[in-house]
């Protein structure tokens, strides 16, 4: 187990399991959250020892309520927050982790919350889940990918008032938008959640690195170049495996 600040990693039986670990915040992310979050991407990218990961957050109330609004707008200047956003490019970092992540959501899941859980591959919510997006209220707009992320998951319509009218859902709701996989009582959610990870990591971690990759490179493709992916991962993992034998 790696104990930061305000988040805790943990690996068990080749699950990772990561914990955002403000409470007393309703696990705000702050820029403490934002290094300590890049530092535990990159060593869930690099170590092999882990198959699957799942993302919560600490606390009875929240996943996370958005940005920490006491650190709001006071970057040093404009040129200063751009070269902290290009050393420390955590939602491009996250994006690009070919693993399997799942996010067990509960309570606020607002702002960089939602972001969080955008950047997951399968999202499971407590019944107790309530999602926005509160920056237009703020004056601001999504900054962690949740203005492209969002739309690609629940469609154009939909994200769009959920932005602009920063209007917020309830999870059977997200469910019905396919924002969320799941809903699960709020006693189940950790099992749910590692009952998908058992059944992920039991299968060969390339062809689900592979898989991952056909979906999601494949989505900002046209038909006829995902296909071409599609093609050329597949021919990969055949010699891959041939050579394995
Ligand atoms: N940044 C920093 N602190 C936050 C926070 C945030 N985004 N969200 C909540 N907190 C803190 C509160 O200040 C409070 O701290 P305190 O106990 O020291 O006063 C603590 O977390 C509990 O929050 P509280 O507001 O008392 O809980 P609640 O259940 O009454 O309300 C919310 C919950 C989520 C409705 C409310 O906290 C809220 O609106 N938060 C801001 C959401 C937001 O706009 N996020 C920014 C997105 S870009």
């Amino acid at each position: 187990m790696t104990n930061f600040e305000v988040i805790i990693y943990e690996k068990q039986n080749d699950i990772g399991y990561v914990t955002l670990n403000r409470p007393q915040a309703l696990n705000a992310y702050n820029l403490r959250m934002r290094d300590e979050l890049y530092e535990v991407l990159g060593a869930i990218k690099d170590d092999p020892e882990v198959k699957v990961v799942i993302f919560r957050g600490a606390g009875e109330k929240a996943f996370c309520a958005g940005a920490d609004l006491t650190e709001f707008l006071t970057a040093p200047s404009p040129v200063i927050a751009r070269r902290v956003r290009w050393e420390r490019d955590v939602w491009g970092l996250f994006l690009s982790i070919t693993k399997p992540l799942i996010a067990a959501l509960h309570g606020y899941v607002l702002g960089s919350g939602i972001e969080i859980a955008l950047c997951c591959d399968i999202r499971l919510a407590s019944e107790d889940a309530q999602f926005g997006l509160p920056e237009v209220g703020l004056g601001i707009i999504p900054a962690a990918g949740g203005s492209q992320t969002l739309p690609r998951v629940v469609g154009k319509a939909q994200a769009l008032e959920i932005l602009l009218t920063g209007r917020w859902v309830k999870a059977d709701e997200a469910h019905r938008l396919k924002l969320v996989n799941q809903v699960v009582s709020r006693q189940d959610l950790l099992p749910a959640a590692e009952r998908l990870a058992r059944k992920i990591k039991a299968y060969s971690p390339i062809a689900l690195n592979y898989s991952k990759q056909a979906i999601t490179r494949g989505l900002d493709l046209s038909l006829e170049q995902g296909l071409e992916l599609e093609a050329r991962l597949g021919d990969g993992l055949f010699n891959i495996n041939k050579r394995a034998i």
